[in-house]
């Protein structure tokens, strides 16, 4: 990213001299490494700040062409509130918007019998993830691919916790609109970008940041020339190491588990359904333990409860309470995540930090 911070600071837009070519040269590399990672084209790719704003665009660029008519949208009970919150708010503008939230089963997955009954009800848009960023739980993407199989339906997946992290194949799936965050895996904060499928008749999505004209006039705004090239490498590391790293933090996300499972025994309660999971990903709730004390105890280790954005509020977790736990359980979770730099020494000190504080906390 270095170089195109300093001297090749050139702005893609600018054509007209070696400067901007040379970054416009580095943006279409980025786009190709993204792309590749997930079984798209580089003219799919439109990039954005985030998963957020790529969530954002998907679905009120989507919504604002259909003022006016009845739209039904599904989307799951435990999405991410830049998908929740997003739907509410276009449900506020838009009055023939009508949203169903599908439930899920005590471990997280989707139900699929009540998402057939949506469907069967008729609907433009389904708004459904692929992994949960509080319990790591995966959706089942083909079951819900056969689902839809001869139903006009458009289907956009929030994808920020998969990508990079277990294979997602766009050729393989009826997905239409994928957002993909570069911070998830390894890249810099404030950049990502939302696949858009070239299919017949188009998706007509209306941008909703106007201005020059950038992105093929989907998201207007100078483009973030470093943090693309750090995602674009960010994603063509993830095709290489990916897979490697998925198993070694299966494995250490594992020895965790056991770990806290042998010391605390039914004081714990893993939360997510124990196979269908990231490899990185581990949601604990402890009994009888407060929450936002056990947090506070363990300000050393970087955890969270709940999502990482609204963690420190007061608020449970929608995603544990969508699958039935307990208002005190839900406040009494801890989310743990693993990365790339995770090694087996930084887990057991981990492990040993989190059982001597419940133990104290539990007291
Ligand atoms: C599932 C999911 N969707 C959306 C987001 C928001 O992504 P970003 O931080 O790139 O806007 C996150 C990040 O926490 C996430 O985990």
């Amino acid at each position: 990213m270095l170089p195109y911070l300093r001297e090749n600071f050139g702005n893609p837009s600018s054509r007209t001299h070696d400067f901007g070519l040379n970054a416009a040269a580095a943006v279409e590399t980025a786009r190709s490494h993204v792309a590749a990672l997930v079984g798209a084209t580089p003219r799919e790719i439109i990039f954005t700040s985030g998963a957020t704003e790529a969530n954002n665009l998907a679905i009120k660029g989507l919504c604002a062409g259909w003022q006016g008519q009845a739209a039904h949208i599904i989307t799951c009970a435990t999405e991410h509130p830049a998908v929740l919150d997003v739907l509410d708010s276009v449900g506020g503008t838009h009055k023939d918007l009508r949203v169903t939230r599908v439930k899920v089963d005590g471990q997280g997955i989707i139900d699929l019998d009540a998402l057939e009954k949506a469907l069967a009800q008729g609907a433009r848009l389904l708004s459904i993830m692929a992994a949960n960023n509080e319990t790591g739980v995966l959706q089942p993407l083909d079951e819900i691919t056969q689902r839809l199989q001869g139903r006009d339906v458009i289907w956009h997946c929030d994808a920020a916790q998969a990508v990079g992290k277990i294979p997602v194949n766009l050729r393989q799936t009826r997905i239409d609109l994928l957002s993909i965050s570069a911070h998830k895996i390894h890249g810099p904060k404030g950049q990502g970008a939302l696949f858009i499928r070239r299919r017949r008749p188009p998706l007509r999505l209306q941008a909703q940041i106007d201005g020059g004209g950038q992105e093929r006039g989907l998201r207007s705004g100078t483009l973030n020339v470093a943090g693309i090239v750090g995602f674009g490498e960010a994603c063509r590391l993830c095709q290489i190491e990916g897979a490697a790293d998925a198993l070694r933090l299966g494995i250490l996300r594992d020895q965790l588990q056991a770990r806290l499972q042998e010391a605390l025994g039914d004081r714990i309660l893993i939360n997510g359904h124990p196979q269908c999971r990231l490899p990185n990903a581990l949601n604990v709730s402890f009994r009888g333990v407060h929450g936002p004390e056990l947090l506070v105890a363990l300000r050393d280790v970087a955890l969270s409860s709940g999502a990482a954005c609204s963690s420190g509020s007061d608020t449970p977790s929608h995603v544990l309470a969508a699958m039935g736990r307990d208002v005190t359980l839900a406040a009494a979770s801890l989310r743990f995540g693993l990365g790339r730099s995770t090694t087996v020494a930084d887990v057991e000190w981990a492990a040993t930090r989190v059982i001597d504080e419940v133990r104290s906390c539990g007291k």
